[in-house]
């Protein structure tokens, strides 16, 4: 396969798409008028417009046109299991109608009990919510660089740690810089310089990096399985080394488990490497479907945002910090999927190895070749998230943000809009090629994925687009 202009296709595909879902198509007109490029979240803001979704029930959503979807988003991954689960919204309504969820201001048993399921889960001593993944980061860096009295933050290219000013620089590969460039306009110029951006999964790079480097590192962030950057575990030598390193050069160790914490095992993802991070941060999946987020770890290092540490960290809070309702949905969900752990991660592996197979094999038997990646290796049993790729060549190894998203070794565009969109059309959501299983998801709903991206591959077909082009 080689690269291939897509507009005439995509304006096809949205005009198809404007006629499909004409009611969210009108109130994508409305939106425009008072938000942003008529939302709040640019991933969801896909051209011409994007579904809007009125309910949704376990792998499925309804949208305003009356499509049923079947959704392999799941909440932005953080629906373990699935849409508006029943063991969650009915201790919701409960509590409601009891009086209890909306109080917040308080605090309350919920934040300890679900702090001491988190602690007691992923192998920290102290732990903080707040309302976001990007907070959690943020905070941890913040916590990082004080407890060192450093100010050098090393990350990953590729790695998405939310939209704060440590976390902008090196997340979307760059033509002309690669992983060096910086995402946003208005970032300090200080802040540009103290992010340094080493290689996923490259531990020479790393080693290069401390040694050059080292004194000035505060902290070095990453996922254990990469997430937006390309869905790709660590090796466990590159975590190990990661471990080795910080320790040799007193810098902090932060793993990032916004999307990895619950997702392979009832707890954090280090644990299947052997390996303790000093500081883990968590969100999606731990909040039930709320708003959670959490930065837990070694106490010295919490304890700067509390009255030991002086509270030299203003770690201190907001409204929504340990909202009641939120804390009552983390507290069913991590009750959920502690005591239901030997079932559920077993069986979102299965999901996921079949869901990635099928992927490649609807598109490669129609004559174009896709990779999935999303496989678990020697210290992560299995994984329930998949990200498809078009590489032009079959034997370029995946295993970096830069093999998937350098355009001059994947085809980008094509799962990008193009694949949302055709896909949209069959009835089935997946962002950009990636998502992940619930345990809502059946072997039915796999069957009419396949179906689907076999009807996609095979329009492809027909315009041209083939490998052996
Ligand atoms: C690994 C990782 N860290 C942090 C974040 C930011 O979380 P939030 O979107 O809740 O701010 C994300 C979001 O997708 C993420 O994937």
């Amino acid at each position: 396969m080689k690269p291939q202009d897509y507009t005439h296709l995509l304006s096809q595909l949205k005009a198809e798409y404007a006629a499909y879902a004409p009611r969210s198509a009108a109130l994508n007109e409305r939106a425009h008028k008072v938000l942003v490029d008529g939302g709040s979240h640019t991933l969801r803001l896909i051209e011409p417009f994007p579904p809007r979704i009125a309910a949704a029930h376990g792998a499925w959503l309804t949208d305003e046109d009356g499509h049923t979807i079947l959704d392999f988003w799941q909440g932005h991954l953080a629906n373990i299991l699935g849409h508006n689960p029943e063991v969650i919204t009915t201790a919701l309504a409960q509590a409601f109608a009891e009086g209890f969820g909306l109080q917040t201001g308080f605090t309350d048993r919920l934040q300890i009990e679900v702090a001491e399921l988190l602690c007691a889960r992923t192998g920290t001593e102290l732990a903080r919510f707040t309302t976001s993944g990007t907070l959690a980061t943020m905070y941890a860096v913040l916590l990082a660089r004080a407890f060192t009295g450093r100010e050098g933050v090393l990350k990953v290219g590729g790695g998405w740690h939310g939209g704060h000013p440590w976390a902008l620089k090196g997340v979307g590969f760059h033509d002309q810089q690669g992983y060096q460039h910086i995402e946003t306009a208005g970032l300090p110029a200080a802040v540009c310089e103290e992010v340094l951006v080493t290689r996923f999964n490259d531990p020479d790079m790393l080693h290069d990096h401390f040694r050059r480097y080292g004194d000035c590192i505060a902290c070095f962030i990453v996922e254990p399985f990469m997430g937006a950057g390309g869905f790709m575990p660590a090796t466990r030598e590159y975590l190990q080394t990661a471990r080795e390193l910080t320790t040799q050069y007193g810098a902090v160790l932060i793993f990032d488990e916004v999307i990895a914490g619950f997702r392979f095992r009832a707890g954090d993802t280090g644990a299947l490497y052997g390996v303790q991070p000093d500081l883990a941060t968590f969100g999606k999946i731990i909040g039930g479907g709320m708003p959670v987020a959490a930065v837990a770890g070694r106490a010295d290092i919490m304890n700067l945002a509390g009255r030991a540490g002086g509270r030299r960290v203003k770690f201190s809070g907001g409204t929504y910090s340990g909202h009641p309702a939120s804390m009552l949905a983390a507290k069913v969900m991590l009750h959920y999927l502690i005591e239901h752990e030997a079932d559920i991660y077993p069986r979102l592996a299965a999901l996921g190895e079949q869901t990635r197979r099928i992927l490649e094999r609807a598109f490669i038997q129609e004559g174009i070749y896709a990779r999935c990646t999303g496989d678990g290796n020697d210290a992560l049993p299995g994984s329930s998230i998949f990200m498809l790729h078009f590489p032009y060549a079959p034997d370029h190894p995946l295993a970096a943000p830069d093999d998937v998203f350098d355009p001059a070794v994947c085809d980008v565009a094509l799962n990008g809009d193009v694949l949302q969109l055709a896909l949209l059309l069959e009835n089935v959501h997946v962002t950009h090629g990636h998502g992940a299983l619930s345990t809502a998801h059946t072997e039915a709903d796999l069957a009419f994925l396949e179906a689907a991206c076999r009807n996609v591959a095979r329009r492809l077909g027909k315009i041209g687009i083939k490998s052996a082009d």
